[in-house]
């Protein structure tokens, strides 16, 4: 036996056991890589009495000898809900379409929605709330979860910057949807590549200079970025000692940010992993049962 011990701030159900999926099927459909992602879906869904079932496109008819449509139909008479992480955005505007079922977005070029609910959770786990808390993105600001975070903070009222080299600017279709729920919350949304913006920031956040897909641009992105890497220097800027530090996983420690940071004390990134699980849980449980309790 090794010398592992369980965190004792996980949180689950005290011993409780809840079977709010019993009877209901998940189809968890995967173009690209993932562990947290699918980890989450599995284990919240299993736990419940459901059945998850991993279906990789390495595997299944999808792609190769039939449409997303006609998959979707399929799906949407033998599951209760599907999963779906790939590249395109419009795939999953497709299954919605065409399965007649809930469908949860697991990732895709463009989004990363239910990444965005945990990393909120974290923050209101640490401050209490998270209406009018600074957020800062630091990284590569037109990837999908810098555009996600965009339209959650945007919609909850969290002050957002994007710290980004121009070239890598969120584009302007996403900054004028997101206006109007800013405008509504009272969120202030800046872009801007002056490092100088993390001062007063509650939080700090990084994810991975090159996004799956983007193998090929990773010299690029490592030349662009290299200036924007999150180290205790850039922490310490925030002049905010009780700054914490968020990162989707998984890290390329050395690139976005150094391992002192994202390993040590003001790092909450394996809460933020947990977190993972609970808020999926929280929207299979409103989508298929109507009810997020
Ligand atoms: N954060 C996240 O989505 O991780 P995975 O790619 O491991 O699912
Ligand atoms: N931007 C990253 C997120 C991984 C969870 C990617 O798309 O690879």
């Amino acid at each position: 036996m090794g010398t592992f011990k369980k965190s004792k701030k996980v949180k689950n159900s005290g011993g409780k056991v809840h079977l709010r999926f019993t009877g209901k099927t998940l189809a968890l459909l995967f173009e690209k890589r993932s562990t947290r992602t699918r980890c989450a879906f599995e284990t919240a869904f299993g736990e419940e009495g459901g059945h998850p079932v991993f279906l990789s496109t390495q595997d299944i008819q999808l792609g190769v000898k039939e449409s997303l449509e006609d998959t979707a139909r399929v799906l949407g008479r033998m599951f209760t809900a599907i999963q779906f992480r790939g590249f395109k955005q419009s795939a999953v505007e497709t299954l919605a379409k065409y399965s007649g079922i809930p469908v949860f977005n697991g990732l895709t070029d463009d989004y990363h929605p239910t990444q965005v609910l945990a990393d909120i959770q974290t923050l209101e786990e640490n401050f209490g709330d998270s209406w009018g808390k600074k957020l800062c993105f630091v990284g590569d600001g037109r990837n999908n979860v810098a555009r996600s975070l965009m339209v959650i903070c945007s919609k909850l009222g969290i002050n957002f910057s994007v710290i980004t080299p121009g070239s890598l600017n969120p584009d302007k279709v996403l900054l004028d949807k997101c206006k109007p729920f800013a405008e509504a919350t009272g969120a202030k949304i800046t872009v801007t590549s002056d490092l100088a913006e993390v001062k007063g920031a509650d939080a700090l956040y990084t994810d991975v200079w090159a996004s799956m897909g983007e193998e090929a641009k990773k010299e690029e992105r490592a030349r662009l970025l290299k200036p924007f890497q999150v180290n205790q220097a850039l922490m310490d800027k925030t002049g905010r000692k009780d700054c914490i530090f968020l990162h989707c996983l998984p890290a390329v420690k050395g690139e976005e940010v150094t391992k002192d940071v994202i390993d040590g004390p003001q790092s909450r990134a394996w809460d933020e992993a947990e977190n993972r699980k609970h808020t999926i849980k929280a929207i299979m449980l409103a989508a298929i049962n109507g009810t997020a309790d």
